[in-house]
């Protein structure tokens, strides 16, 4: 989620609201605005654009057309409401007195948007952020409270993610803070102060900050911070120095984007996940897809390319075990011109990242052509494949700057498990005692991952031992070979070591007369049920001299510990889970590897982030 800066002091507001959002704009973003008090206009005004923030300070003349030395500004990553201006934000009450950036999910917002439709209060954004802003405004104008007694009667009402700057043209000396979930970080200054969705955006002004807590709420002045808790009592926050170099801090203090968003990814399952389970049921909002279609499908076929295909490989398995129906997956490539067996009976699933992959859309295209519906799993809001499905489930993980993706792939699989449960349960496929432990194991799945990310250092050391190989082989079975393939990929793209996936029991149809001392095999036998074929395959590479990098779940370590050189672990959990966790070790082993061979792993040679040619 996107990048927020606020400011009160005495200089003139709007180039440094300007300049700390251009700092922020390595996170990906779709939109920007500011909203600054001006005494000139004896209000606020509100300056937002579509696209990128140079087309805002164009418009503003890099902040000279606005006076005023109080304001907020934001750079929108969307996901209620397409990339528009009228989307952007600051989101602004009917007033007009009330100005709110927002970065994160108001999860509860369509039932708070209906409440204040039927007190005539009218909406003009599509976003959950605007319910925010004419809440407020709600408690503020109509109940005659003060702002921040508003503000907390907000607080009380919304549910999700969100670090908001708010201001008031009331009182217009003052900015008021609120951070759960999503990072807000407070600035000091000399007779000025600041807030900030990372160090990044304040840090030439201030290296003194504190960083919020949850629930935690701060009224910004001139003279000073106040800070208040959840229950709105006062408090004292610690002030930290800020040591980074500054280009260090654009990341976050990562060294590259890929680590960092290998990092994200317990935060954006949380993001992806927890908006979709509501008493101990799957949620789609807006799931255009009525019950009666759903029963009718003869098939579904899975189309995406790269990682996205691979979520798809894996998608199959778990598809047709909680579903029963027939489930393919082809090449988006290949799709558009294998004259495909898809018709109106066919739901076709679209997945990918970047929503905009040309191969993709022409497939979607085609698929819409014979009639499928098309539902999409995709990341960018109002992406060109989201625009033309007939169903689209974000996948919510916030922007993915590098080239290979990480937390891409794993919201984009969470998905896929949410939706194998919904129609699993929709078709009575799926029982409500496996229903409810698989979804119980879904809601546990930030927290494992967190488990996961916890052996970087034993990744880091086992990369060190095998960065100098030249080729390297994933073997495993059912998910564990759709997992190999992603293993494989990443490995390849960002270390550019020739590797290659296979189905374990294809080596002895071939492969295998590549085996010799030394080879290393990546043997990914966290699949509970195909475990002691596992075992057989490592001990089959052995005997021909392989070096086994074993991967596998914690309860069988020992056991593979027999056979295999090495053995990386993932916590023991249901088996629709183990992919989600399974991938983690191998995103981080093919970091390390091509950090140590000196790669660039955020901008691998030949690729792009979004590949919108044939
Ligand atoms: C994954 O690390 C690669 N960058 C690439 O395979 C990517 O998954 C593929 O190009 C599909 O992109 P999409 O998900 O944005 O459609
Ligand atoms: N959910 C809000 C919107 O879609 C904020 C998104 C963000 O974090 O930038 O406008």
């Amino acid at each position: 989620m996107c990048g927020i800066v606020g400011y009160v002091g005495s200089e003139q507001v709007a180039p440094i609201l300007l300049d700390g959002l251009s700092k922020l704009e390595y996170r990906g973003y779709d939109s920007a605005g500011v909203a600054v008090y001006s005494p000139q206009h004896h209000g606020l005004v509100v300056e937002k654009a579509k696209g990128r923030l140079q087309v805002l300070s164009d418009m503003l003349h890099g902040g000279a057309d606005l006076d005023g030395t109080v304001g907020i500004g934001h750079t929108r990553w969307a996901t209620h409401g397409a990339p528009s201006d009228v989307n952007s934000h600051p989101q602004v009450s009917r007033s007009g007195k009330i100005a709110v950036v927002h970065n994160g999910i108001i999860e509860n917002y369509a039932e708070l948007k209906q409440f204040l439709e039927e007190q005539g209060v009218p909406f003009t954004s599509e976003t959950d952020t605007e319910v925010v802003a004419q809440l407020i405004a709600y408690f503020y104008e109509s109940e005659q409270v003060d702002i921040l007694d508003a503000v907390g009667r907000v607080l009380r009402r919304i549910e999700g993610a969100y670090a908001l700057g708010i201001l008031c043209a009331d009182a217009p000396d003052q900015l008021i803070a609120v951070r759960k979930d999503s990072p807000l970080i407070l600035g000091y200054g000399d007779g000025c102060n600041f807030l900030a969705s990372d160090v990044t955006a304040i840090i030439r002004h201030t290296r003194e900050v504190s960083y919020m807590d949850d629930g935690e709420v701060a009224v910004l002045t001139r003279e000073g911070i106040r800070c208040y808790n959840h229950l709105m009592q006062p408090i004292e926050k610690e002030i930290c120095h800020v040591d980074w170099e500054v280009d260090a801090a654009e990341k976050g203090g990562y060294e590259h984007f890929m680590f960092k968003e290998i990092m994200e990814q317990p935060e954006a399952l949380r993001r992806c996940i927890f908006p979709r389970v509501r008493d101990g049921q799957v949620y789609f909002e807006d799931f255009g897809l009525s019950d009666d279609y759903l029963r009718s499908i003869s098939k579904i076929y899975i189309v995406a390319c790269g990682s996205s295909y691979h979520v798809g490989m894996v998608g199959k398995y778990h598809l047709e075990r909680l579903t029963r129906k027939p489930v393919e997956v082809a090449l988006a490539s290949e799709f558009r011109y294998m004259d495909p067996i898809v018709d109106e009976s066919t739901l076709v699933v679209v997945i990918s990242q970047s929503g905009e992959t040309l191969d993709t859309m022409a497939a979607l295209r085609e698929a819409k052509r014979l009639g499928a519906k098309i539902l999409s799993i995709v990341n960018v809001v109002g992406s060109s494949i989201a625009r033309e499905s007939d169903v689209v489930l974000y996948t919510w993980a916030g922007p993915e700057i590098a080239v290979a993706t990480t937390k891409g792939y794993s919201t984009q699989l969470a998905v896929v498990n949410l939706l194998a449960l919904y129609l699993g349960k929709l078709l009575g496929t799926l029982g409500e005692q496996e229903y409810h432990a698989i979804l119980e194991e879904m809601l546990r799945l930030p927290e494992k991952m967190d488990q996961v990310l916890t052996h970087v250092n034993e990744i880091q050391y086992l990369a060190s031992q095998y960065f100098n190989h030249d080729s390297v082989f994933f073997i495993g079975r059912n998910v564990d070979y759709a997992l190999g393939l992603e293993g494989s990929l990443k490995l390849k793209e960002i270390s550019y070591i020739h590797s290659e996936a296979y189905a374990s029991g294809e080596l002895k149809h071939g492969t295998i007369s590549l085996i010799e001392d030394g080879t290393l095999v990546v043997a990914l036998g966290t699949y509970h049920k195909l475990f002691e074929k596992a075992m057989s395959n490592v001990v089959e590479v052995k005997a021909r001299g392989a070096d086994v990098l074993a991967l596998t779940t914690e309860g069988r370590r020992e056991e593979m510990a027999k056979n295999a050189t090495a053995v990386l672990t993932i916590p023991d959990a249901h088996d629709l889970m183990l992919p989600s966790l399974g991938v983690v070790p191998l995103q981080l082993f093919a970091y390390y590897v091509a950090l140590m061979r000196g790669c660039d792993i955020d901008k691998p040679r030949n690729l792009a982030k979004s590949v919108t040619v044939e």
